[in-house]
């Protein structure tokens, strides 16, 4: 979604700020612009379509040491050079950047409208810049505070005025905004890859939280001008990990990634003497985890297929009802929280509105809210009451990938805690801890032979519909096949269990329906196996995903991809790498974009 980039400082601003924006595309973006004040003039820059075009646009000698930048992802208005960020207020002494979305932008915009200002825009944040104009008597910051307690929704916004040189104010209510300190230079950014060239402190700003910055100094306060003391955090991701290294693109490097990434998440957590985990940061008891009688899982998108995964995992293994639901879907719907029941959070970014407003509801009722994040310092690891980060590093394809497996990784561990807390006995619990250590190198073996999967993609790229489909704890893997499939590929998939499709899917097969079959040497294989031949009496092409040596399947399928023989547990990680790799090849054989693909935000902080 949206990106914001602030700087103050001794340096030329522009090139930073087109620099940070660079850092910002990945959250995906149609337009992108930059205001950098001089001599008590702003000048803007605004562009539609990708940062290349603001980039050609910039005058290399443009002058100008603070200012402002953004890229847009366009929620009202259409993708133009008017509609992209920032904004002026009505005679060009204010500019503003603003990420979210203004609820009664309407009602304001009549009544300024009505007063005979004349807006240039289509877009909810321009009411925002003429609002400020015509609260301001000489203080911006107090102007933009005034402003706030007018509007009414969402915003992360950075504003700058011609006759406050060197001074931006920063302002966040639901729209994630982060302070950086330099060396004689402050940023502000929507993120902290934006600033991670410069610096290493950032500051996290809270809900009506508004800081004052200039190069050498900043102020935080809020909305009724109490000073508000603030924590100092360090980031611990490097500037390399948000580099492509020698890969066409994130999501490739991503991919090969997995080997450490999932290592990582369970590094240091798995105790053999105990054969247990230990996951320090939930904040609970062993009493408290003993009480547990309930689990939910509350996610989106991918993060929710993680989510599905962990219910089969912990109702099997804990033996304590477990269930996932789409936060979007839980939020409106006045969810019963029931005594003993704890809730995950499990968000990549930590700053996905569905899954922030529905752990909001839920701890509104009482519940405890625990996250799975993996962007440290984001809101919901902030505000959830204790959890695990999955510390995968930056995910910057927005196309989740590596992310997911890691997910797995602290939900499986989270299994374990739980389950050896009830009927696991200690021999089970060293048997499940050697399937999952095992996973990493048995990654790495799916990633070396990568080229099978890229030849199987260029054979199939062309189809026009995919199914993918799988039973019990594989289910999910399947739905997610399909959705990396359709985001980055533009192909249309459907995930199904293999189980469903008697009962209506079954009548899309012909012979130019690929399906996607995932068969695990686990108790459904069999069942699965008689799917797939359903499939073929209907002359359906079958690709299936199975165990090395698993002649059954190679007799009957068109295409086998092979995967190493492993606990039956695991497969959910083994099935899902070759998954995204045929989505990642399908997509550049048909020459997509693969790591911004089109209408798609990598961090969604809109409902
Ligand atoms: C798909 C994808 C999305 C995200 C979803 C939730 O590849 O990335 O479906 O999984 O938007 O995002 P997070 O995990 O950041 O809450």
């Amino acid at each position: 979604m949206c990106g914001i980039i602030g700087y103050c400082g001794p340096k030329p601003a522009a090139p930073i700020l087109v620099e940070g924006l660079k850092r910002l595309e990945y959250r995906g973006y149609d337009s992108a612009g930059i205001c950098v004040g001089n001599e008590r003039v702003l000048q803007l820059i605004k562009k539609k379509g990708k940062l290349q075009e603001l980039r050609q646009a910039v005058p290399a000698d443009m002058l100008g040491t603070y200012g402002i930048g953004h890229t847009r992802w366009a929620t009202h208005g259409e993708v133009n050079d008017t509609n992209a960020h920032p904004h002026f207020d009505a005679d060009g002494s204010i500019a503003i950047v603003h990420n979210g979305i203004i609820e009664n932008y309407n009602a304001l915009r009549e009544k300024l409208e009505d007063e005979g200002f004349i807006f240039r825009s289509e877009t909810d944040s321009e009411v925002i810049a003429f609002l400020l104009g015509t609260l301001y008597e000489g203080d911006l910051e107090q102007a933009l505070k005034r402003t706030c307690r007018i509007l009414k929704g969402t915003y992360g916004i950075v504003a700058m005025h011609k006759d406050e040189p060197g001074v931006l104010i920063g302002v966040r209510n639901g729209s994630p905004l982060v302070l950086g300190i330099g060396e004689h230079e402050m940023l502000l950014g929507s993120d902290v890859t934006a600033m991670l060239a410069h610096t290493k402190q950032v500051i996290y700003l809270e809900d009506g939280e508004v800081v004052r910055l200039t190069a050498d100094s900043y102020r935080t306060t809020d909305l009724r001008d109490r000073d508000v003391d603030k924590k100092v955090d360090y980031i611990t991701w490097e500037l390399e990990e948000i580099e492509k290294d020698n890969h066409r693109y994130y999501m490739e490097k991503e991919i090969f990634e997995q080997p450490e990434s999932i290592l990582r998440a369970m590094q240091g957590r798995l105790d053999r003497d105990s054969a247990t985990a230990h996951l320090g940061g939930l904040n609970m008891t062993n009493r408290e985890l003993l009480e547990v009688e309930r689990i939910k899982l509350v996610a989106a998108g991918t993060s929710y297929h993680a989510g599905m995964v962990a219910t089969y995992l912990i109702e099997s293994l804990a033996r304590i009802p477990c269930s996932a639901e789409l936060a979007s879907e839980l939020r409106y719907r006045n969810p019963i929280v029931e005594r003993n029941s704890i809730y995950f959070a499990i968000s990549q970014s930590g700053e996905t509105a569905d899954t922030l407003y529905a752990m909001r509801e839920l701890q509104r009722k009482g519940a405890r809210v625990l996250g799975i994040c993996n962007v440290v310092g984001a809101t919901i690891p902030r505000e959830s009451d204790g959890g695990v980060y999955i510390h995968s590093g930056p995910e910057i394809a927005v196309a989740s990938t590596k992310a997911f497996t890691s997910q797995l990784t602290a939900l499986y561990l989270f299994a374990l805690l739980i389950a050896r807390m009830r009927d696991m006995s200690y021999e089970q619990g060293l048997v499940f801890i050697d399937a999952l250590e095992a996973v990493p190198e048995q990654v790495r073996a799916i990633l070396d032979r990568h080229a099978e999967v890229e030849a199987l993609a260029k054979k199939y790229a062309h189809a026009e519909d995919f199914l993918f489909l799988g039973r019990g704890i594989n289910y999910p893997v399947a739905l997610e096949g399909a959705l990396k499939l359709k985001e980055i590929s533009y192909i249309h998939a459907e995930g199904y269990s293999a189980a469903e499709i008697k009962h209506g899917p079954i009548a899309l097969i012909n012979e130019s329906t690929p399906s996607l079959v995932i068969i695990p040497d686990d108790g459904l294989r069999e069942k699965v196996i008689s799917n797939m031949k359903e499939i073929k009496a209907r002359k359906g092409p079958v690709i299936a995903l199975a165990v090395e040596g698993d002649r059954d399947v190679a007799a009957i399928a068109d295409d086998v991809i092979y995967v190493p023989r492993a606990h039956e547990w695991v497969y959910p990680f083994l099935m899902m790498v070759p998954l995204q790799l045929f989505a990642y090849y399908c997509a550049l054989e048909l020459g997509r974009d693969v790591d911004q693909p089109r209408n798609l935000a990598k961090s969604v902080t809109v409902e």
